[in-house]
């Protein structure tokens, strides 16, 4: 995979310049571990652009301190397999000090994001997400990037980030892949025990059931009668040992509202199945 695989800025660069001049470029920044989530964004990037760049970085800067830094899955020949079948033309995949050098000092902080129900339980996240991917975008260059609905205020930080920084990059967004029991999928699901995959689809249900008290309740439900409902299909399952949040905020922003309007609400949640934490989220309401 050597001539696929660029693990240092100035190699990529050399490459990404010897692109055909004016070639739309689709960009896919991942983590690695791929599986067919990342490879729905992969194989959307191939579709609607001439050059498709993948990037597989574990981020330090968006690992809190007591998380997962050191035991990330980390696969990456199995990835650049993954990524070569698919057409992908060049992958980023640099060392840790490559893109942190020892006195590294600029963040970028998409503040009003910490106050969202994820950024409160994962206090400066999101400056890792945002300052990584404005580095990422700044090495690619991407015409178009794409992103997961899994991670929901991710998306609208990168959206803003491109926004506010004035980053020539065009955001599209991708629906959440699901496994064929619900269960979306995540690089984090190889964490879990037989045992609680096999109670894990619980989460994504629970959803559906808050959306329903939505249905039911002639689509005037509040955000309490949605989140209790949530929380009572959650407290069912005992491997579910810790809710972290049930949200019911604003599509657009991901900060709460009251009850759903026009601009359609998303309903998150992060839960602890046994040690793993598990995310998901459905949007629904949308005029
Ligand atoms: P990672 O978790 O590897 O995810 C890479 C991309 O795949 C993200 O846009 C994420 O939303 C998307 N994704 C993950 N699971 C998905 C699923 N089940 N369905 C659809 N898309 C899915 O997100 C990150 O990495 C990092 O924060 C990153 C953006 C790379 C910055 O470090």
């Amino acid at each position: 995979f050597d001539v696929l695989i660029q693990r240092s800025v100035k190699a990529f660069r050399s490459k990404r310049l010897a692109l055909p001049p004016n070639s739309s470029v689709g960009f896919v920044p991942t983590m690695g571990a791929l599986h067919e989530g990342h490879l729905s964004l992969v194989k959307e990037a191939k579709a609607k652009n001439d050059i498709v760049i993948s990037s597989i970085f574990v981020n330090p800067t968006q690992f809190g301190p007591n998380e997962d830094l050191d035991r990330y899955p980390q696969q990456l020949q199995e990835d650049a397999s993954m990524l070569e079948d698919l057409g992908v033309d060049l992958i980023f995949a640099p060392d840790r000090d490559e893109m942190y050098l020892e006195n590294h000092t600029t963040f970028v902080t998409p503040e009003v994001f910490e106050m969202t129900a994820e950024g409160k339980a994962r206090p400066g996240f999101f400056t890792g997400v945002a300052t990584v991917v404005t580095k990422l975008f700044n090495v690619v260059q991407p015409t178009n990037a794409y992103f997961g609905q899994k991670d929901a205020v991710q998306c609208c930080v990168i959206k803003r980030i491109v926004k506010d920084l004035n980053i020539p990059t065009n955001v599209v967004i991708m629906p959440t892949v699901r496994e064929s029991d619900g269960l979306a999928m995540s690089s984090r699901n190889a964490y879990l025990t037989v045992e609680e995959r096999s109670v894990a689809p619980v989460v994504f249900k629970s959803l559906l059931a808050g959306e329903q008290v939505w249905l039911d309740g002639g689509r005037v439900a509040n955000k309490e009668q949605i989140v209790a409902e949530v929380e009572k299909v959650l407290k069912e399952e005992p491997m579910m040992t810790e809710i972290e949040y049930v949200s019911v905020d604003s599509n657009i922003n991901m900060l709460p509202i009251d009850s759903v309007d026009a601009d359609g609400c998303c309903l998150s949640l992060a839960v602890k199945c046994g040690e793993v934490r598990l995310i998901d989220n459905i949007v629904f309401g949308v005029a």
